[in-house]
């Protein structure tokens, strides 16, 4: 860095003279001393050094000079050079000059002319520590606010990379589960399709055998029965278990198919949840189960009318299927009310409840109890997809042994961003 500057300016060159010599006598070897004949003097040769990148520490002025009065020097001073401390020589008592020069110039002292040499190194010495001091101070507030800075755009990009890992993660996630069913799809689809193939060969075999005794004329009416008898067990076996294949097919398709492709209307919940009920009547028939639907029937919601048919569908079959003992009766039923801009669709039955440790799991895919019957451990799964992303809602279950299940559907009266698409 280089060495602090001390300024001094008059009017006079015997006082320029004997300034530059007391504060030469007391700082030359860790100063350097200008000096100015005049206001205007003082003001270009304070402007050369900020120009400089100068270290203008100190600035001593005369008050009563012919050009330009030591106050405003001093006010001019201070615009370049703010940090500048400035010291005033006054040869008389002149009190607005000095209350002049501390409003605009925070003039930092004043020394009378005439002055003692020793006054005059003692108020430049003090003046030029507490300049160091300044400078040291802004040096640390400067430091400081580079390093908040600095930690800062650290902190912003760490969160950034964050931002983009979670992302990532969730992605990778989908990924991952949408692997997981498509893996989960190839080992279930496996054993009908491996059954129909078996029965087909079978098929295929006695039919060649058929065909050469046909053949042979050798053909009896008890060989005929047998076949025919084998045909029809083949047959059907193929019929049954491609027919389990084509529905898990169907199903992946739903889980893994965009399923925004399902239309979206306005329609009134409560009437569109009891006409799928008489879509399930005849299954509901077998049962002595009884099924009602609460709620203002008049609510109308704008929405995915498909996806809440296949919802109810699956909730209503599962109460079937996994609640209740064959012959037992048991209450069903729909809860629908209006909380502001929300729908909230309980459903219930009085069954045997899913236990605490399977609660977590039953919305997982392939999570089945049921495997022995038919199921796939898709129809939740599907549920939870449905809910949440087709229509954005929020699915919860609650569930006690022996009391019954309850699902509760939190979802948006409207779906907005289909409105505003339509509206725009
Ligand atoms: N109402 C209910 N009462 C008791 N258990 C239930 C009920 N609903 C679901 N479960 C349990 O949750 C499991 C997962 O249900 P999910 O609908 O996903 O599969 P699934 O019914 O077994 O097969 P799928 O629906 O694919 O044919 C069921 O196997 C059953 O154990
Ligand atoms: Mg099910």
């Amino acid at each position: 860095m280089s060495r602090p500057v001390i300024v001094c300016v008059d009017d006079e060159i015997a006082v320029l003279d004997s300034l530059r010599r007391e504060l030469s006598e007391a700082f030359e070897d860790h100063c350097e001393i200008e000096t100015a004949l005049g206001g205007k003097d003082a003001i270009a040769l304070v402007q050369d050094l900020v120009e400089d990148h100068c270290d203008l520490s100190v600035i001593i002025a005369d008050y009563l000079m012919p050009d330009i009065k030591g106050d405003e020097v001093l006010h001019q001073v201070h615009q370049l050079s703010p940090q500048t401390l400035k010291i005033m020589l006054t040869g008389q008592a002149n009190v607005d000059g000095i209350s002049n020069a501390i409003n605009t110039a925070q003039l930092y002292h004043y020394i009378a002319k005439p002055w003692q040499p020793e006054d005059l190194q003692l108020t430049v010495r003090e003046a030029l520590n507490s300049y160091q001091q300044e400078q040291k101070i802004l040096e640390y507030q400067q430091n400081l606010e580079r390093k908040v800075q600095e930690r800062t755009q650290e902190l912003t990009q760490t969160l950034n990379t964050l931002k983009t890992t979670q992302a990532e993660l969730i992605q990778a996630e989908k990924m991952a589960a949408l692997g997981q069913l498509v893996a989960g799809v190839a080992h279930e689809i496996n054993t009908p399709v491996g059954n129909a193939l078996l029965a087909a060969s079978v098929l295929n075999n006695e039919t060649d055998s058929l065909t050469q005794v046909y053949d042979q004329g050798a053909l009896k009416r008890s060989t005929l029965t047998s076949y025919l008898q084998t045909a029809q067990d083949s047959s059907d076996l193929i019929l049954q278990n491609l027919q389990g294949a084509a529905a898990l097919i169907q199903n992946f398709k739903q889980v893994a198919v965009d399923q925004t492709s399902h239309e979206q209307r306005e329609f009134e919940i409560i009437p569109y949840i009891e006409s799928v009920l008489t879509n399930l009547e005849p299954k509901l028939k077998q049962t002595c189960h009884t099924v009602a639907v609460t709620g203002d029937a008049a609510l109308k919601t704008i929405s995915y009318p498909g996806a809440l048919s296949q919802i109810v569908t699956n909730l209503v079959m599962n109460s079937l299927l996994h609640a209740y003992e064959p012959g037992q009766a048991g209450y069903l039923r729909f809860e629908v009310t209006q909380h502001r801009d929300r729908i909230i669709i309980e459903y219930s039955d009085d069954g045997c409840g899913i236990p605490t440790e399977y609660q977590q799991k039953i919305f997982e895919p392939f999570f089945t109890t049921g495997r022995d019957q038919g199921g796939s451990g898709l129809g939740l799964h599907i549920v939870h997809n449905l809910v949440t992303q087709t229509l954005e809602g929020i699915l919860r279950c609650e569930s006690e042994v022996a009391l019954g299940t309850r699902f509760i559907l939190d979802l948006p009266l409207t779906l907005v961003g289909e409105r505003a698409y339509a509206r725009g």
